[in-house]
Formats: C-alpha cells, structure tokens, sequence
C-alpha cells in the first residue's frame, strides 16, 4: 500500500507534512495581502506631520514600547477601558509598527486627546506628579533637548519609499516644522495623535 510508504518513511513524511502545513499557512496569509481591511488605511489616516514622527522616534529611543503596547485587543475588558479595538488599517504608515505586548503601563493605541498636554508634559517630566503610585520612569531631559530637525525630510522621504503619502511640500517644510521644539514637544505632539483617527468613546 502506497500509504505504507509514506508511514514508514520518517523523511518522506516529514516532507509531506512541511507541504500540507505550508499550503495551510498559504491559505491564512496569503489573503491579508489582497484584503482592503488590511491593506487599505482606515478612512481619514494621515501620515503623521513632521515633529509628530521625530516624537515618534524619540518614543523608540527611549523604549517606550518595553512598557506601552499600542494594540487594544477586541474583547470586551480591553474595549471598555481604552476604546475601539486596534485595526490593521490605523498602522498601513507605522514603519515598524509599536504594537508592542508588554503592559506594565496602560495600552496606548488610544491615548491621543485623553489627557490635556499640559498633563503629558507634567507626567514625562515626573510621573508622580500626576499619578503618585506610578512607576513609569521620569525623563525630565525631554525638556532640555532641542530638536534643529536636520534629518527629518531624509526621514520622510525614505519613508515615502515605503509608501507613506508625504508630498514634496511635506518634506520641503519638514526641518523648520520640527527647529526650535523640544523632544518633549515632539514626544507629546506624538502621542497627542494616537489613535484618533478611529475613536468611538
Ligand atoms: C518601566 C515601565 C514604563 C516605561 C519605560 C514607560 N512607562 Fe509610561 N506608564 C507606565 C505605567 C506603570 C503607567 C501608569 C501610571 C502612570 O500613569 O504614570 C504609565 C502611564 C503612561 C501614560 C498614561 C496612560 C494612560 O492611559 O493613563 C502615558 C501617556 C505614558 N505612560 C507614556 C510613556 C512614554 C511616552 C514613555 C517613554 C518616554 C513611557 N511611558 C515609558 C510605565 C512605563
């Protein structure tokens, strides 16, 4: 029996399985680069402007992301405290994206527009200010360091390569968007921004 074979061939079958395996990851993946919900940004997404993206990267330098995942999962308990689950469409122009899965902070895919900036300027500075039992960390050197946005149009235009919409006046206008401001001014126009192209609360 040709079934024989193929049992008592330990290569054989391993070769066999990786095939049968791989045709099923084909049929789950191979979609979701054909779908509009995961291709196409969601109605309203803008690239972010050019001092929210030197946030963003401020956000990567200081690692935020080891505390702060910007993911809200579709369950209910998630739903309720941050809002609107993520969708694929919100992060089409996150290069890499900061979905993250550590939260030893509170999900921020949502914080954009919960707090005033003055509130985000007193937290960075120290978090026990605003919320005495926190145990973010303070970065009060945000304040000190002023950004002369030198690098910002090579940035935005690398990034148009990957196909975030910037337009030439974007990136013309990108370095005297960003001179003068601080990382914090960055930091909290970053997260100022945050997932408020979708918000149902
Ligand atoms: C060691 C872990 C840790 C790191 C690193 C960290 N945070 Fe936090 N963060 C927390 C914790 C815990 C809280 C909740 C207490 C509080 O509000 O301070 C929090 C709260 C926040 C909040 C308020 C969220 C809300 O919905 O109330 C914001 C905004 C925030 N962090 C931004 C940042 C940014 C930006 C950075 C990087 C510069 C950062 N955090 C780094 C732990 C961290």
């Amino acid at each position: 029996m040709k079934h024989e074979i193929v049992e008592k061939n330990v290569g054989l079958l391993s070769v066999l399985i990786l095939v049968v395996i791989s045709f099923g990851g084909l049929a789950e993946i191979v979609p979701l680069f054909f779908q509009d919900a995961t291709t196409k940004p969601v109605k309203g997404l803008k690239p972010l402007n050019a001092l929210q993206l030197e946030g963003r990267d401020i956000y990567i330098r200081e690692g935020c992301f080891n505390c702060h995942s910007q993911m809200i999962r579709p369950f209910r308990a998630e739903t309720e405290r941050y809002g609107h689950y993520s969708v694929a469409g919100e992060f089409i122009y996150d290069h890499p994206f900061q979905w993250g899965s550590k939260r030893t902070g509170p999900d921020l895919a949502r914080v954009g527009g919960r707090y005033s900036d003055d509130w985000h300027y007193a937290h960075m500075y120290n978090p026990r200010d605003v919320v005495p039992e926190s145990n973010m960390p303070a970065y009060p050197w945000l304040n000190y360091a002023t950004l002369d946005g030198s690098n910002t149009a090579t940035k935005m235009s690398r990034l148009r390569m990957l196909g975030v919409p910037y337009t030439d006046e974007d990136i013309a206008g990108a370095a005297d968007k960003v001179r003068g401001n601080t990382e914090m001014d960055a930091l909290v126009a970053y997260l100022q921004q945050l997932g408020t192209v979708l918000q149902d609360r």
